[in-house]
Parts: structure tokens; sequence; C-alpha cells
């Protein structure tokens, strides 16, 4: 049998930073509010002109140098991102140009904060198949693009960064399973309602590009589907909850983190945590997150991971793999 393990992996977060301190000189909020409700203390932000692709290069390069492969080895590269550069060609495409990695398949995949774990399900499997021996996955967003900076209830919220892995062909078990699901019922309640085929809007600033959430609903739901697809992950494998060794959750709210890891009776030393420091960067949190957790020395090969994600669509989703 062909698994599929992560062989290397790479972040990269913009330079600028904004503190909520900062964001209350600019809007009604303050680092008391932000910080009890979300956790989030700062975000990265993308400097005027740098793209989603220019943060997938950073990120794509450092994983594949952590993999030792190069770019004539990708056999494929999937981006995850719900902010591409431009309408197309794809974000994987003008990455695959800066990589030089030619002739290879490459496309995105857009499942709003799901987005990476939609992207390593797919790679996992043209892996297995045995379609593919080297893939390239990549969660990258540069979501401050979609915020409306007056809009005190999403403003805060998120952040722009990107993730990468490289998967690589394997004997021994690496990705054990991975469990996608949608809600596309749910839409409105987080959404960025316009787009070529819909219109964008004249009478609105940015032409209506902005996120909209019903923020405790969103809540709500996501607390409910993380539960259920930990569960199925746990179910579908025949493990124990307490058999996990690490938690890498979506990173969008430090108290949905930590509904999650109640759930599994994890204590938030096993769960990684960077919604302080980058906020919610959608398709970004959870390659990130593994990134910080490998390159600190806490997630070690051999340990068991379990990776989880919730957002926009409704998407909902997780991997269970062995790094
Ligand atoms: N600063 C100060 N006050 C604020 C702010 C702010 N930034 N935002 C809202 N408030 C006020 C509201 O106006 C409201 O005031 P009122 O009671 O006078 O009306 C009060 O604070 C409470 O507002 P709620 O929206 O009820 O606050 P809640 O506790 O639900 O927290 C939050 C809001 C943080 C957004 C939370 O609901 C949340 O995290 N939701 C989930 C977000 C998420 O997980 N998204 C998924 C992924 S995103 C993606 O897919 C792109």
């Amino acid at each position: 049998r062909i698994y599929s393990r992560i062989a290397g992996t790479g972040s990269y977060l913009p330079e600028k930073v904004l503190t909520n301190d900062d964001l209350a000189k600019f809007v009604d909020t303050s680092d008391e509010w932000i910080a009890s409700r979300t956790g989030i203390r700062e975000r990265h932000v993308a400097a005027e002109g740098e793209t989603t692709s220019d943060l997938s290069v950073h990120a794509a390069t450092r994983a594949m140098e952590a993999a030792g492969v190069s770019a004539a080895d990708l056999d494929l590269i999937i981006v995850g991102t719900t902010t591409p550069d431009i309408i197309f060609p794809s974000t994987a495409c003008l990455l695959q140009a800066r990589l030089g990695a030619n002739g290879c398949g490459a496309f995105d995949v857009n499942a709003a904060c799901s987005g990476f774990l939609y992207a390593l399900s797919i790679g996992d499997k043209f892996i297995r198949s045995g379609d593919a021996k080297t893939v390239l996955v990549v969660g990258a967003e540069t979501l401050t693009r979609m915020v409306d900076w007056s809009e005190r209830t999403t403003a805060v919220l998120f952040g722009d960064g990107a993730g990468a892995v490289v998967l690589k062909a394997d004997s021994e078990t690496g990705i054990l399973s991975t469990h996608l699901h949608a809600d596309g019922a749910k839409k409105e309640l987080l959404w960025n309602p316009v787009g070529v085929s819909a219109g964008f809007r004249d009478d609105q600033p940015n032409a209506g590009v902005r996120i909209q959430m019903a923020g405790s609903d969103v809540f709500k739901y996501a607390v409910k589907a993380l539960d259920s697809v930990v569960e199925e992950t746990l179910e579908a494998n025949g493990l124990d909850r307490h058999d996990i060794d690490w938690l890498i959750p979506h990173q969008a709210n430090l108290r949905i983190i930590e509904a999650t890891a109640k759930r599994l009776d994890m204590s938030m030393d096993r769960v990684i945590v960077t919604v302080d420091k980058h906020g919610n960067t959608s398709s970004g949190s959870v390659p990130l997150a593994l990134d910080e957790a490998v390159r600190s020395g806490r997630v070690q090969r051999g340990q068991l991971l379990l990776l989880e994600a919730f957002g926009g669509g409704f998407t909902w989703g997780s991997a269970l793999l062995r790094y």
C-alpha cells in the first residue's frame, strides 16, 4: 500500500503587524474586548501590492527545503485559498511559474477556512492512487483585502499568512484519514456575496468585496461541526480520544479551540495555538500552526496529529496523520 507522508513544512507571515491597540485607533474596539472574546492580540497584514502568491512562494520554498525536494520533483501543486491574486490563472499556476515547476498539474481549492484541509485531502488521494509521488499543498490568504475596516464585528478577526507542506509517497503510514463536509444551505451566515458571475456592487466600497458574518451563529455551528468531525475521525480509525498527541486546529477563536480540546479531554498544552499572534488566516491557519509546532520542536516524528477546520460555506473537515 502507498501512503502520503508530510516530508516538510514551511510558512510565511507578512512583515507588518497590526496589534489590537493599533486597530482601536480607527475602529470602536479595545484590546480587552478582542482578546477576551477571541484570544487574538495581533495579526499580520500584507503590504500594498503583496499578494497571496507572494506569501505562498516563501512558505512553499521553506517546505520544499525542509523536505529536500526541488521544483522538478513536484507532480502536483494545490493551493487552498479564498483570496486568489487574480480571477485566473489560479494562484497555484502563478506559484508554479515562480517555483519553476513547469509542467506539473496545478489548481486552487476554495473552501474558505477549510481550504487547506480540502487541499491536503486531495493531495493525499493523488498519492494513494499512485498518480503522484510528490505533492505541494499550500494554504494561503490575504484575507485582510476582504475586510471592511470600518466594521468592528469582522475587522478585528482576520490576518494574512501562508503555510505549506510537501507530501511524499511512502510505504509507511502518514495521513491515516481525511474527512470533508459542507452545508451550502447556511451560506448567508458567513460569506462575501459578490463576484464575476453574480456581479460586483458599484454602490458599495471596495465593489462590495467584504466579509459578512453572523458571528454568534457561526460560533455555535463551528463548535458542533468540529465536535462531530472529531468523533467521526476517531471512530474511523478505531482510536480513543486520549491517543492523539497534538491537536492542530483552525485558528479562528480561542474559545472554539478550547471547546474542541475539551471534547477530546486534552489539556491546552497539547493544542497548538497561534490565533493570539496570527488572527484568523483562513486557509493559512492550520499549516502555519503545524509549521510553528514542527520548527519549535513540539511536534516530533511518529506522533499522532489531529488537524481540523471550519469555515464559510459552511465547510469543515479533519485529517488524522502520523507525522
Ligand atoms: N469591539 C467591541 N465591541 C464589539 C466588537 C468589537 N470588535 N464587535 C462586536 N462588539 C459588540 C457588539 O456590537 C455587541 O454589542 P451589543 O451587545 O451592545 O449589541 C457585543 O459586542 C457582543 O457581540 P457578539 O457578536 O454577540 O459577540 P460574540 O461574543 O458572539 O463574539 C465573535 C463575536 C468573536 C465574532 C464570535 O462570535 C466568533 O468568534 N464567532 C466565530 C467566528 C468564526 O469562527 N468564523 C469561522 C471561520 S471564518 C471564515 O471561514 C472566513
